[in-house]
């Protein structure tokens, strides 16, 4: 993608500049970012997900009771009526089961490919919403069939109400407000707070950006680092034929410690190794997503296109699809990460590939990761 040129879809900005001034920052209001935008899911099209097996969906209602929320799959005769007020349901991962949406996806790609979460699509009856609250990740907010009033603020106090089956922040303080049409988008960095209410029947389609935690990153990569040391670290044996006589036996050695301490660094200190676990960490794919795998690969040589569910990534050494990693050579890694950036290969360039790499590919394509064109 040129990051120099300006995009409607960013009020004129270019990624670059909008990168810069917005992301992570500050919000972006863009009227008309999709000029004429045609929706290419539906009401009907987002129950049948809802109602499916092993799609994430939620239905919040609210009533003078308060906020009441359930978990998908739901059948048709589970959603609320759409003459009845104040409800929604939302869900995940759409860009997974539409192409429509995968392509719309794809014009956000100025953000790497690691930090892209999802497209979550949510429909209101009037007044239905999710209530004030922030999320923890960057997301642009497309209104994609109907209105939405959008009230936002920088809340310092991110206090939460309690007692409530949602994530509501008890004390919303909104700075501005925003009605959205067709088409209109919304950017929010982190944290920021919102409460968008549904004025009629109401469509937003969420594109979502993750952010790895550190804890938790720490954690998967440790965790690998450890299977990777039980393996490859040797069965060398701590030896103290410098051990002196004790007469507090049950005090650790300071010398058996420092071992410790030596295996530990030894494990930390292959950066290859760490990079191919964040590489293989970052394009695992998500617990919902499945592919089909086929018996018998069609002929490639007239091009391929990696599946929608496919994550594909590089670093300097290696190529990633699906949680593996690969090491190729320098003239398949150009290849592949043209693969991995645009998605798809013509015949010409898979023709321009390895005999080993052209097998990797077959075995893609047997896995349902990616097809021929
Ligand atoms: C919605 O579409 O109703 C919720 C989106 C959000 O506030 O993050
Ligand atoms: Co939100």
């Amino acid at each position: 993608m040129n990051t120099e040129q300006p995009l409607a879809l960013l009020g004129g900005l270019t990624p670059s500049q909008f990168m810069k001034r917005h992301w992570q920052k500050k919000p972006l209001l863009v009227r008309n970012a999709i000029p004429a935008f045609v929706p290419c899911v539906g009401r009907a099209d987002l129950v049948a997900l809802a109602c499916e097996e092993g799609v994430e969906s939620r239905l919040i209602v609210h009533s003078p009771n308060g906020w009441k929320m359930k978990h998908g799959p739901f059948t048709k005769r589970s959603l609320p009526p759409f003459s009845q007020k104040k409800w929604t349901f939302l869900v995940q991962g759409v860009d997974l089961h539409h192409d429509g949406v995968h392509a719309l996806l794809q014009q956000f790609r100025f953000v790497p490919d690691a930090r892209l979460d999802d497209v979550m699509i949510s429909y209101a009856t009037d007044g239905g919403g999710v209530g004030p609250h922030f999320d923890s990740y960057d997301v642009f907010l497309l209104q994609a069939h109907g209105q939405r009033r959008w009230r936002i603020g920088r809340n310092k106090d991110l206090t939460l109400q309690t007692g409530v089956p949602l994530k509501i922040l008890k004390n919303f303080e909104a700075e501005d407000e925003f009605v959205l049409n067709p088409g209109d988008m919304l950017y929010l960095p982190p944290k920021y707070a919102h409460d968008g209410v549904a004025e009629g029947e109401c469509m937003t389609w969420s594109i979502g950006f993750r952010a790895p935690q550190e804890g938790e990153l720490a954690r998967e990569l440790l965790l690998g680092l450890a299977d990777e040391a039980f393996d490859g670290l040797g069965n060398a044996l701590y030896r103290d034929p410098k051990q002196v006589a004790v007469s507090s036996p049950a005090a650790i050695p300071p010398s058996l410690a420092g071992f410790a301490r030596q295996v530990v660094d030894k494990a930390l200190t292959n950066p290859q190794l760490l990079d191919s676990l964040l590489g293989e960490y970052l394009t695992e794919p998500k617990a919902h997503v499945w592919f089909e795998s086929v018996e018998a690969v069609a002929d490639l040589s007239g091009g391929v296109q990696l599946d929608r569910g496919t994550k594909m990534m590089y670093d300097d050494r290696h190529v990633f699809i699906n949680g593996e990693s690969f090491k190729v050579g320098r003239r398949d890694a150009l290849v592949l990460r043209q693969l991995a950036d645009v998605r798809c290969l013509t015949g010409q360039e898979f023709k321009t590939l390895s005999a080993d790499a052209k097998e990797s590919l077959v075995d893609w394509a047997a896995s349902g990761w990616l097809q021929a064109k």
